[in-house]
């Protein structure tokens, strides 16, 4: 596929062929896996291709960041071992000891680790502030803030940010605005086309899609960040090895179809859950009364396939449906094919009890899988009591 060809083409389209040209040597449809650590050179400094060693480039992740930049219809493209060591690359390339971060104030627990807990004992201060209201991330920043940090939608409370705004109030103060963009994935929203400067992702999600691999991305638009985010990538080493790329890849091929599911999956849950007198609560940036209903349904092609309710009962109610779901498996993480179930005050969010982004404790979060519907609904039905 030529560059042009790439640039034109469907979104499905360039998610089955953006990062590989069949082996000119074997016709492989498919990019192997490049199962080694360093490549043969023609005479000192002549590579081939330009691989010299594998965590400097592999082709099967080569082919993972080209198929990653061209969906988030970025330049550039990095691969990484996990979300937090994408995250983590990004800090320590862009950001300068005596730097300030605005972080969501309901962001994904590990980032709000990363941040509180590691990043702030080397000089990089951070203040949440509850990004849908602009106001608020406007006093959040100080002459020494550098980044803006964005999820949309939030995990788990499924909050709403407008990007494009908060590029302009990041861009205004001199800062960098970076999307979180894992729970909508670039089949449902594309940040950099909105403004933001860097997409992250922990592809450990829809990405791979199969809950069968842990990964991380990053994309960008402007050449001197690529510059600077693929130096550090190699720098500190935190890369996807050539089978987490190699699985990766596979998932996103089919990131489209399995998207289409997912949503249509979550819309028939979420019109069950609101109908439930058990149920107190339906997070889901597609409902017409959510807060950021009409922010989502600017930036965002579909609503996605993450629901968070509220039990009626209070926390006991909530590990209750936990315990008695079926269909629904009880488990960190999302965005596989299968429904998983969780607490997130016991379980994902665990890490953020006592600060300001501790969350409800009568809080249930669906990852809604693409299973039969029905089986789905009747699951939550005997799950609710
Ligand atoms: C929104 C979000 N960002 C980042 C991460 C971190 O990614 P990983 O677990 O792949 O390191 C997660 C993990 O749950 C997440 O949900």
């Amino acid at each position: 596929m030529t560059q042009e060809h790439r640039q034109k083409s469907g979104f499905e389209t360039r998610a089955i062929h953006a990062g590989w040209e069949p082996d000119p040597s074997t016709g492989s449809v498919i990019p192997p896996i490049f199962a080694t650590s360093t490549y043969k050179q023609d005479g000192v400094g002549g590579l081939r291709g330009g691989y010299e060693y594998s965590r400097s480039a592999n082709p099967t992740r080569t082919a993972l960041e080209a198929t990653v930049a061209a969906l988030e219809e970025g330049e550039r493209g990095f691969a990484f071992a996990s979300g937090l060591a994408a995250e983590d690359t990004i800090v320590r390339g862009l950001l300068n000891p005596g730097d300030h971060v605005v972080l969501p104030n309901d962001a994904y627990g590990g980032t709000h680790r990363l941040f509180d807990k590691v990043i702030q004992r080397w000089g990089v201060a951070n203040t949440p502030a509850a990004l849908s209201d602009l106001d608020s991330v406007r006093s959040a920043i100080t002459d020494r803030t550098k980044m803006v940090w964005v999820e949309t939608p939030t995990n788990p409370l499924l909050g709403i940010a407008d990007i494009a705004e908060l590029a302009n109030v990041a861009h205004e103060a001199g800062a960098l605005l970076v999307v979180d963009n894992t729970f909508a994935t670039p089949y449902l929203q594309r940040p950099l086309t909105l403004g933001a400067d860097v997409v992250v992702h922990s592809t450990t999600k829809y990405a791979g899609g199969h809950s069968d691999v842990v990964g991380g991305a990053v994309v960008v638009r402007d050449l001197d960040l690529a510059e600077n985010i693929g130096y550090h990538q190699n720098a500190l080493g935190g890369v996807a090895g050539p089978f987490d790329a190699w699985l990766t890849l596979r998932g996103l091929k089919t990131l489209a179809v399995r998207m289409d599911r997912h949503c249509d999956n979550a819309e028939r849950v979420v019109e069950f859950l609101t109908g439930d007198e058990r149920v107190d609560h339906v997070y889901y940036p597609g409902l017409a009364d959510h807060p950021g209903h009409d922010v989502a349904a600017k930036q965002m092609d579909r609503f996605g396939g993450m629901i968070s309710f509220r039990a009626r009962g209070g926390k006991d109610a909530a590990l209750q449906v936990c315990d008695r779901a079926q269909v629904f498996t009880l488990a960190e993480s999302l965005g596989g094919i299968e429904s998983l179930i969780e607490h997130p005050g016991l379980m994902t969010h665990a890490s953020v009890a006592g600060t300001e982004l501790e969350v409800p404790d009568d809080l249930v979060r669906l990852s809604v899988g693409i299973e039969s519907v029905d089986d789905l609904l009747a699951d939550l039905d005997q799950a609710l009591g």
